[in-house]
């Protein structure tokens, strides 16, 4: 049986954190031997709002060595940095000539950064074509994100289909895949927000994939929650803080939710919970940082490794850039 192809993507702005992890990343790593995989770092993606270059280029580098630290494994996942692959933009802008400018205008995403910024770059408002290209240049079956990227996964289902229509079958119709646990981490400080890399730096927002667990303890210790005791999974927005803790510690321990409120039925109030959270955080994410920090400490070998990665996509892309650029009528070079 042929594997399925799985696309996915991470932009290198701000810090990687917890959020990303538990809703994208841990999911990479866990399928990659059932799945052929592409995984991109969207440096592209994050220009679309002002960006320091010189730490830019540090916050890539550090990102691709944080996904390999992760788990991904070179020889099972394609990891790429998505610029070194420049079919991705040639292909946003054949993909732009067919998608509607509603569509853009509609994306929620845009409308929430948009409402943020003095002054908007056309970049911003066209990310999600730029994002649908990533995934169509691989005829990607599933792609595994987050709950804040489903609007933009099915945006790019709309392109796929539109240019079926329009020039005959191209595109695979990929799906997005959210894990029933982990897709909407929210922020430690405020749970009725999602936990997000522009707001990380703000303390006790988030845990970073690189925090001190004395950090990370604290960033717990810290965490919002109500004035109630019992812990259990509830949707009642009064609970938030809580169900996220439990959400946390669900999805790294993988246990069920019985068995999750089982392990605090015992519990005497929040505190025991936020330790025991902080405990299997701090435990998931001590052997990552540790091979990230010895992965960094040879350039050269990262170097090689995202040489590999980009060779390889390019061997994918190259070749469907041709066949998208043959079916609108463009003359292919002899
Ligand atoms: P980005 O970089 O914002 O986030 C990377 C992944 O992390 C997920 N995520 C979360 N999951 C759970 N809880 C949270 N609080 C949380 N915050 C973020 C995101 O859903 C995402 O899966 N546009 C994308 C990058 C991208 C992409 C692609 C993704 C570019 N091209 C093609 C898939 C396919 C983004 O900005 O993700």
């Amino acid at each position: 049986m042929t594997k399925k192809r799985v696309f996915s993507g991470i932009q290198p702005s701000g810090n990687m954190h917890l959020g990303n992890y538990l809703g994208a990343v841990k999911r990479w790593v866990e399928r990659q031997a059932e799945k052929e995989n592409f995984f991109c770092v969207v440096d592209l993606h994050t220009l679309t709002v002002p960006q320091d270059p010189e730490a830019l280029r540090q916050e890539t580098r550090s990102l691709t060595a944080l996904l390999f630290a992760a788990g991904l494994d070179p020889d099972k996942s394609i990891l790429f940095i998505q610029s070194h692959v420049s079919a991705h933009a040639e292909c946003c802008w054949l993909l732009n000539c067919v998608t509607p400018l509603g569509w853009l205008e509609r994306m929620t995403q845009y409308k929430d950064k948009a409402g943020k910024q003095e002054s908007v770059s056309t970049g911003l408002l066209d990310y999600p074509v730029l994002m649908a290209s990533d995934i169509l240049l691989y005829d990607a079956h599933e792609v595994p994100v987050g709950e804040d990227q489903k609007q933009h996964v099915e945006l790019a289902r709309d392109i796929a289909q539109r240019f079926n229509h329009l020039f005959g079958e191209t595109f695979v119709i990929p799906e997005p895949v959210i894990s029933e646990a982990g897709a909407r981490v929210m922020a430690l400080n405020d749970p009725a927000v999602k936990m997000s890399k522009s707001e990380a730096h703000v303390r006790g927002h988030a845990v970073r994939m690189l925090d001190e667990p004395a950090e990370i303890e604290r960033a717990f210790k810290r965490a919002v929650t109500d004035s109630g005791k019992e812990v259990r999974f509830s949707d009642d927005p009064a609970k938030a803080g809580v169900n996220n803790l439990l959400e946390i510690y669900r999805v790294i321990t993988g246990k069920g939710k019985e068995e999750v409120e089982a392990d605090f039925a015992h519990a005497r109030g929040y505190g025991d919970l936020k330790k025991r959270v902080a405990e299997v955080v701090i435990e998931e994410l001590r052997p990552i940082r540790e091979r990230y920090n010895v992965l960094m400490q040879d350039p050269a070998a990262l170097d090689r490794l995202l040489a590999r990665g980009a060779e390889q996509a390019r061997a994918v892309a190259e070749p469907k850039l041709r066949e998208i650029q043959g079916r609108v009528g463009l003359v292919l070079p002899g």
